[in-house]
């Protein structure tokens, strides 16, 4: 079995963690995003994962080549000179996608964290006949996604709308589809959108079917739903793989360590927090609901709570962090400084006070 992952866009909703590297690399509970889906795809028996790619298609072709051997899985990238959209991509890989290929192709946004429910997937679709599945997950605010109208009973769908501007329904697309390799045979090699051309195509024939995932789902594309989202995935791992959490006096709820990082003395850290490999975690430091990416050193009694730290920042002694600041790569922040819900540039240091939320260019 094959799948395409759709890498490309510019993940500008993600900056300045996608100034340094595209965002399916960006770190997620300490692993690239990315390889949480290649992990996935793997285990339901798939051989081979396309990478559409638009953007930087250098970084990502030396991160295959770690991955690929690592992983066990063929990993080739698919490149467009001019962005196809979320279809165009399938028209030009169609070559290898059909060619000698009659098994039914998984299609993956990039930045979805889920359960990966892909074995009822494949069961699903296998039994309702129809061209093509989606999976769809309920959610508070639907105007932000695609929107499926379906047959509860049978799960075909009886409208798809992308980003609706008047309210159609709570159910959405949760960006994983498992395709006929006829759908790639409809999609003209131009820019094309799967979600307002080809689904409301296959959907008017009766061909579209959904199944809902009832497990934890978030698009982690822009900061705010990143940190709600890997506070799902902890609860998760809490509920599924519970040892791959950490334990002890000093940690509160759910919290993941890279076994590489190292923490020091009289630390009080949780819940929701995550800390990649390599990091350095000096005495007395307070983390909540944060993410720390590699090689993060943080000084001692240093504050961070509802912020996305990124790689190889140095977080200075008692600094304070709050209220959804986004450090990029490699950011110095001096000591003392109190930082309010800034979003920080790469390779910046940081040695004055940010009181209201600002970007540091
Ligand atoms: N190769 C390639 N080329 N990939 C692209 C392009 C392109 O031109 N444009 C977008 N993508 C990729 C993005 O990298 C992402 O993985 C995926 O297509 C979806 O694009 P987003 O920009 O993240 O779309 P969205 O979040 O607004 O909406 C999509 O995802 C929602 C679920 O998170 C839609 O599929 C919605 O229907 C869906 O509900
Ligand atoms: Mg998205």
């Amino acid at each position: 079995m094959k799948a395409v992952i759709l890498v490309g866009g510019f993940g500008t909703r993600l900056r300045p963690l996608t100034l340094s590297i595209p965002k399916p690399l960006v770190e997620f509970a300490n692993k690239p995003m990315i390889l949480h889906q290649i992990e996935a795809l793997k285990a339901v028996g798939v051989k081979e994962v396309i990478l559409a790619i638009n953007y930087r298609p250098q970084v990502m072709m030396s991160f295959l080549e770690e991955y690929e051997s690592k992983l066990g899985i063929k990993i080739t990238c698919s490149q467009e000179t001019e962005p196809l959209g979320t279809a165009g991509p399938l028209a030009l890989a169609k070559e290898n996608l059909t060619q000698d290929n009659d098994e039914p192709i998984f299609v993956l946004n990039s930045d979805i964290i889920c359960e990966y429910p892909l074995k009822e997937m494949l069961e699903f679709h296998n039994v309702h006949g129809g061209e093509a599945s989606i999976m769809v997950t309920k959610v508070a605010e639907p105007s932000k996604y695609g929107v499926v109208v379906m047959d509860e009973d049978t799960g075909k769908v009886k409208k798809f709308v992308e980003k609706p501007v008047t309210f159609v329904g709570n159910k959405i697309n949760a960006g994983i589809y498992l395709l006929n390799t006829s759908v790639v045979d409809r999609i003209p090699l131009q820019p094309t959108s799967i979600e307002r051309q080809v689904f409301p195509a296959i959907a008017e024939e009766g061909l579209l079917y959904a199944m809902e995932s009832k497990g934890f789902w978030m698009d982690v594309g822009q900061p705010k739903d990143y940190l709600a989202g890997l506070r799902l995935y902890l609860e998760h791992l809490r509920r599924n793989f519970a040892n791959s959490l950490v334990a002890g006096p000093n940690i509160i709820g759910n919290v993941l360590i890279d076994e590489s990082a190292k923490i020091g003395e009289g630390c009080l850290i949780g819940p929701d927090v995550s800390v990649g490999p390599g990091c350095v975690i000096e005495c007395g430091v307070r983390l909540s609901s944060c993410t720390l990416m590699k090689g993060v050193r943080v000084k001692s009694s240093a504050y961070v709570s509802g912020s996305i730290i990124g790689g190889h920042s140095t977080i200075g002694q008692s600094v304070h962090i709050s209220s959804m600041a986004v450090l990029g790569e490699d950011v110095h922040v001096n000591d003392t400084m109190f930082l309010n819900g800034v979003v920080v540039l790469p390779h910046k240091e940081i040695k004055t006070h940010f009181v209201k939320p600002e970007i540091v260019m």
